[in-house]
């Protein structure tokens, strides 16, 4: 295990009816004067919104408000939530929504003390402050209620930022919230939560059994738990255990003191930045594929998965086999809870791999922490998801 330091100060506040206490929370938190940012109308349409706006006002909280967040979001809003905050002399940040508001808070939160232009971020210079920000997470998914990780799309770049300035304060979970995401959306968000223990699960450094196993436990929580929500998306218990495992998935406990790898994460943001498809869905296609292309430099780790988390017998003779029965296995899951295999299905294009390996933007250089890929080796995964069947 590689030395390490985890910070994660978020306060969470899990179960039924948490968003009363919303208010209560931003002012603990130290806010006074508040952003409240928000999605597209499922808040609104829920009465989320109204039981919120009720808690800050409970709490003398004077606020402004600022929705129209897209999945992806975009800079523009950015650009406008921090001209408001300026100019509202707003001190804190709500969001109410998933990672697309959360992430769209984050950046004005970064934006707001900063003398320069936001996008400055994503193109490597530091975040060396930020607004608080508070969330209330309506869908469990991108887990940036936990994570200090922030991903904005300009033009037909979509890229990450992170720091620990970004990571909430407090993240109100009520998992009763999700039961109104329509089914593509819940496996979209089951299927990033998975991506996102597999992006840390397949790495080089030995003897990492606590974080193997814790995120094993995710895996196993989510293989089980996403049916039963596709089957009855009223099901609290199961929403529950969802909600949790998508927070665990990504305040990074599962993936510390070992390598990471994130290339299925990178190449997939090229995706929904081309398409504007929603993130979960891109990863059904990229992450499978990504796994057959590197699985022959680390069969004995994707045979271990495919053991311990798919229930596959082991093949000793043939551990290759085992590896790849897992990751068939994989794909086929993501395809029972309603996901896309292959890009005509995700509504991707052959013909734009070219494009999708030059915005990836790798050149010469390589990157990734389990296998490191060159462009061309991007393209081949790219070939791979065109072509993928059951
Ligand atoms: O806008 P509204 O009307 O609220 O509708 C949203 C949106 O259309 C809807 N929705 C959310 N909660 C709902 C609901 N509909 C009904 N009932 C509810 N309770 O769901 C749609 C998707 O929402 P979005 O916030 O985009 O989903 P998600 O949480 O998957 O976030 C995706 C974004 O997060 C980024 C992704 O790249 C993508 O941009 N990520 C952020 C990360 C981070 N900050 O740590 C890490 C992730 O790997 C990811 O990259
Ligand atoms: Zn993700």
């Amino acid at each position: 295990m590689d030395n390490f330091q985890f910070y994660s100060p978020t306060q969470f506040l899990f179960g039924k009816d948490a968003e009363t206490q919303a208010g209560a929370c931003v002012r603990r938190h130290g806010g006074t004067r508040v952003l409240l940012h928000y999605g597209g109308g499922s808040a609104e349409r829920s009465g989320l919104l109204e039981r919120v706006r009720r808690s800050l006002r409970e709490s003398d909280l004077p606020f402004v408000e600022l929705g129209g967040v897209q999945p992806n979001p975009r800079a523009e809003l950015v650009y406008e939530g921090i001209r408001l905050c300026r100019e509202e002399g707003i001190d804190f940040i709500l969001s109410v929504g998933g990672g697309s508001v959360i992430d769209s808070s984050k950046a004005i939160a970064a934006g707001v003390p900063y003398d320069g232009d936001f996008w400055d971020f994503f193109c490597a210079t530091p975040i060396d402050a930020a607004l608080p920000v508070g969330t209330v997470l309506t869908i469990a998914a991108a887990g940036s209620e936990g994570s200090g990780d922030m991903v904005i799309s300009k033009g037909t770049w979509k890229r990450g930022a992170g720091s620990d300035h970004l990571r909430p304060r407090f993240s109100v979970l009520n998992p009763a919230l999700t039961c109104t995401l329509p089914a593509y959306q819940t496996a979209c968000g089951a299927t990033d939560i998975m991506a996102h223990v597999f992006e840390r699960y397949f790495t080089r450094t030995p003897e990492v059994e606590i974080t193997d196993r814790l995120c094993e436990a995710v895996l196993l929580t989510m293989i089980r738990e996403t049916p039963r929500v596709i089957a009855d998306p009223a099901c609290y218990d199961a929403r529950a255990n969802i909600m949790w495992a998508g927070t665990v998935a990504h305040t990074n406990i599962c993936g510390v003191g070992r390598a990471q790898d994130w290339n299925s994460h990178g190449i997939e943001h090229e995706l929904s930045a081309l398409y504007d498809c929603a993130h979960g869905a891109g990863l059904a296609v990229i992450m499978p594929a990504w796994m057959e292309f590197v699985c022959p430099q680390g069969v004995e780790r994707f045979a271990q998965a495919a053991v311990r988390v798919w229930g596959c017998q082991m093949d000793f003779a043939h551990p290759e086999r085992t590896a790849m029965e897992g990751i068939r296995r994989f794909r086929q899951f993501l395809h029972s809870i309603g996901m896309p295999v292959n890009f005509a299905e995700l509504g991707a294009r052959e013909e734009d791999v070219d494009t999708l390996v030059e915005n990836f933007g790798l050149g010469s250089g390589r990157t990734g922490g389990f296998a490191a890929l060159s462009s061309e080796d991007v393209r081949e995964i790219l070939h791979i998801a065109v072509h993928a069947h059951l």
